[in-house]
């Protein structure tokens, strides 16, 4: 059996949404596709598992509870650690794949198990990344109650309600900068960060406070004004320590020809999502930086069975 999974980017929230705080993230059509055979010993792309480099696969395996061994393998059409969900994706794949083969398969239950691998694999984490590409579409995070509801994740005292948010189209630019940052570092860097300043937690607010200014110009399709609340969110960003001279001089070098450019994701490199005001210009800047870029658009399936 086969799965594709969707990548995700985060339009605004990051970091904000650990504390409780709303996102609003957004799958994107870039794909991972995770097939599974039965087997006589338990594999991963043809070798022995190793928790090192297989942390996410062989953890989703063993909390999908599928009884037998099992050959996993997986191809992904964009870069591991690149602030585009790889891990939430590839793990929502095996959690779907092995759940179809039970006859299990749930949207709601593979969100649940994808988040609870994430977070034994990674130590702090919202669901976020793994609801995102399970769902597919535009959606929305938060403590408070949310329209659309589609489940409710819960963590540490912490219950995070998911809902779908009818947003109009976007065209965004998925920028990479080559710099692979590690989820798990970058979040334990905020908490110290948030620990340490007193201000730590109104950054955090502050970036809550935009993800809730941000619902309805995203519905209207209010491009000016969702540039702008991307600028102030990556200020933000920069101020919580999570971004990088690399990220930086994608966004600057863009900003004349965009309404707004900012970090996705956890940061310390990873990619850039820039809203093109004029986008030969953009892709112009980007090619002469050599900077590998997306054209993205949203997928609206989430994750699915394919032949
Ligand atoms: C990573 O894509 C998003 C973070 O907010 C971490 C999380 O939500 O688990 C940085």
């Amino acid at each position: 059996m086969k799965s594709r999974t969707p990548a995700k980017v985060i339009l605004f929230g990051e970091h904000a949404v650990v504390y409780g705080e709303p996102a609003i993230a957004m799958a994107i059509d870039l794909y991972s596709i995770v097939s599974v055979e039965k087997s006589e010993n338990l594999l991963i792309d043809n070798s022995p598992p190793d928790r090192k480099y297989h942390s996410f696969i062989l953890t989703a395996y063993e909390k999908s509870g599928y009884p037998d061994p099992v050959h996993i393998m997986v191809k992904s059409s964009f870069s591991p650690s690149s602030g585009l969900g790889s891990s939430a994706s590839v793990t929502v794949g095996t959690v779907s794949t092995l759940l179809g083969m039970q006859g299990r398969w749930s949207k709601e239950v593979i969100a649940r198990i994808s988040f609870e691998t994430e977070y034994a694999v990674q130590g702090r984490a919202s669901p976020t990344d793994t609801s995102t590409v399970t769902s597919g579409g535009a959606i929305i995070i938060s403590r408070g109650n949310v329209e659309n509801l589609l489940w409710s994740v819960e963590k540490n005292g912490i219950t995070w309600n998911i809902g779908k948010i009818d947003i109009k189209p976007i065209e965004l630019i998925v920028a990479n900068s080559g710099i692979r940052g590690s989820t798990a570092h970058l979040v334990s860097k905020v908490s110290s960060f948030v620990t340490k300043n007193k201000f730590g937690m109104d950054i955090i607010r502050e970036i809550g406070e935009i993800s809730k200014n941000a619902i309805e110009p995203l519905m209207d399709g209010d491009i000016e004004k969702i540039g702008s609340l991307m600028v102030k969110n990556n200020k933000l960003l920069n101020i919580l320590g999570v971004g990088h001279e690399a990220t930086t001089r994608i966004i600057d070098s863009v900003s004349s020809f965009s309404y707004g450019a900012k970090i996705t994701g956890a940061g310390g490199g990873g990619s850039v999502i820039i809203l093109p005001r004029e986008r030969e210009k953009v892709i112009e800047r980007l090619e002469y930086l050599r900077i590998k870029y997306y054209n993205v658009k949203m997928d609206r399936e989430g994750v699915s069975f394919i032949k």
